[in-house]
C-alpha cells in the first residue's frame, strides 16, 4: 500500500465478517483443581469460568491468528484485505510484530501489517485504528485480528491467573463504508491510566530490565494485582461504556448486546449493572473459554453471532479493560453477515 490521500468525506468502517480460532485442547476445573490448591467451586463462584482452551506445544499467537483471520476473510466474502493489524500481548517474538507474519501466511504480502499494543483492550483500539484508517482513505479493507496465547507467559504455578486465562484468536474485517449503515463503527471513547503500569506486568524482558541469569522467576511471568485490577475494571468499563452510549444517543435499555472483555462473570455483571444494562444482555463467552485477552471480544462477539444471539440491527455495545491501564468501548449496529452479504450489508430489523 503506498500514499496517503486526503481523508474522503462520508466513509466509515463497515463490519463484514467475522472468524476465530481456538485451540484443541480444553482445560477444565477439574483439572486445574488436580494440580492446583483450587477447586471447580472457587473458580466457579469467583470469575464463572468452567473451561479454557490451552495451546498446544509449539502453537503460537500467530498460529491461531491467522486461522481466525481466514475464516474471517472467507466470511466476509473472501476479498484479500489491504491493512492486517493484530492486537497482541503476546507476539511471536519481541521483535519484529506479528502482524506481518500473519498477513504472508494469508497470501497478503504487501499489505499495511502491524501490531496493536494495549493488552486485553488491544481490539477496541484496534477498532478505532482500523476506523481511522478507513475513514481517511488509507486503507480499504482491514484484517483486525484480537489473538493472544497467555499460556506463554503465566506460570502454571500461580493459581491466580492460571485459572482465568486461556488460549485463543478472534477475528474481524472491515470495509470502506458510509456512516449509519448497519456494521458501521463509530462513537468511541478510549484511555488509559500509566500510573497504574504495574498493576498488570511481565516486569523483566524490555528495555526497562532486560532478563539475565538473575531475573527472579516471579518477574518473567505475566502478574496481576486481581482486586485492584477488577475494581478499575468495573469503575473503567462503565464509565466508558456510558460515555460511548451518550455520544450514539443510545440509552442503556436500547442495548441489545453488551460485549465486554470477558475478564470475569461477576465484572460483566456489576458493569451491566452500574450502566444500567440488564445482566441478561450480557454475552457470556468466558464460562467456556476464559479470559482470552484481545481476542475475548471478537471470540465472544463470534460466538454470539455463530448461536444466532446477534440479529442484524442490533445494537452492540463493545467495552474492552486491560493492562496499561487501558479501556475503550464502541457502538455499532449487528450487519448482516449471512452468505453473499459480505461486501453490501444491510440491516434486518427496524430502527429504533
Ligand atoms: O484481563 C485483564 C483484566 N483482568 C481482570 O479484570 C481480572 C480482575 N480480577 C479478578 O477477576 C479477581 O480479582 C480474581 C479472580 C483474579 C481473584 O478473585 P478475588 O475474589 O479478587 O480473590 P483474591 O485475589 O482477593 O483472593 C482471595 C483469596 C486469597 O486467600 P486469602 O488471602 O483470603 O486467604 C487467595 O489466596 O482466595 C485465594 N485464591 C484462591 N483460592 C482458591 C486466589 N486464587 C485462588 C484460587 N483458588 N484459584
Amino acid at each position: 500500500m503506498s500514499g496517503i490521500p486526503p481523508g474522503p468525506a462520508g466513509r466509515a468502517a463497515v463490519l463484514c465478517g467475522v472468524g476465530g480460532r481456538l485451540p484443541e485442547r480444553i482445560v477444565s476445573n477439574a483439572e486445574l483443581s488436580a494440580r492446583l490448591e483450587t477447586t471447580d467451586e472457587w473458580i466457579t463462584t469467583r470469575t464463572g469460568i468452567r473451561n479454557r482452551r490451552a495451546a498446544a506445544p509449539g502453537e503460537a499467537t500467530s498460529d491461531l491468528a491467522v486461522e481466525a483471520g481466514r475464516q474471517a476473510l472467507r466470511a466476509a466474502g473472501g476479498e484479500p484485505a489491504d491493512t492486517v493489524l493484530v492486537a497482541t500481548a503476546t507476539p511471536d517474538r519481541r521483535c519484529p510484530a506479528t502482524a506481518p507474519l500473519v498477513a504472508a501466511r494469508l497470501g497478503l504480502t504487501g499489505a499495511a501489517a502491524f501490531d496493536v499494543s494495549a493488552v486485553c483492550t488491544g481490539f477496541v483500539y484496534g477498532l478505532a485504528t482500523a476506523a481511522g484508517l478507513i475513514a481517511t482513505g488509507v486503507s480499504e479493507r482491514v484484517l483486525l485480528i484480537g489473538a493472544d496465547v497467555y499460556s506463554s507467559i503465566v506460570d502454571p504455578a500461580d493459581r491466580t491467573n492460571a485459572i482465568i486465562f486461556g488460549d485463543g484468536a478472534g477475528a474481524v474485517v472491515l470495509r470502506a463504508g458510509t456512516p449509519g449503515e448497519p456494521g458501521a463503527i463509530g462513537h468511541f471513547d478510549l484511555g488509559s491510566d500509566g500510573d497504574a503500569e504495574d498493576a498488570i506486568i511481565i516486569a523483566a524482558g524490555g528495555s526497562r530490565s532486560p532478563v539475565t541469569e538473575h531475573t527472579p522467576r516471579a518477574e518473567r511471568h505475566f502478574a496481576m494485582r486481581g482486586k485492584e485490577v477488577y475494581r478499575h475494571a468495573v469503575l473503567r468499563m462503565t464509565a466508558s461504556s456510558r460515555a460511548t452510549l451518550a455520544a450514539a444517543g443510545w440509552r442503556p435499555e436500547d442495548v441489545d448486546h453488551l460485549v465486554a472483555h470477558q475478564a470475569n462473570l461477576r465484572i460483566l455483571h456489576s458493569v451491566a449493572d452500574a450502566t444500567g444494562i440488564s445482566r441478561d444482555r450480557c454475552v457470556r463467552h468466558l464460562v467456556d473459554v476464559g479470559n482470552t485477552g484481545a481476542a475475548s471480544i471478537p471470540l465472544a462477539l463470534g460466538h454470539a453471532h455463530d448461536t444466532g444471539a446477534l440479529v442484524p440491527g442490533d445494537r452492540v455495545l463493545l467495552t474492552g479493560f486491560g493492562g496499561g491501564l487501558t479501556w475503550g468501548s464502541c457502538a455499532l449496529r449487528w450487519p448482516d453477515l449471512s452468505p453473499g452479504t459480505g461486501r453490501r450489508s444491510t440491516g434486518g430489523k427496524d430502527p429504533r
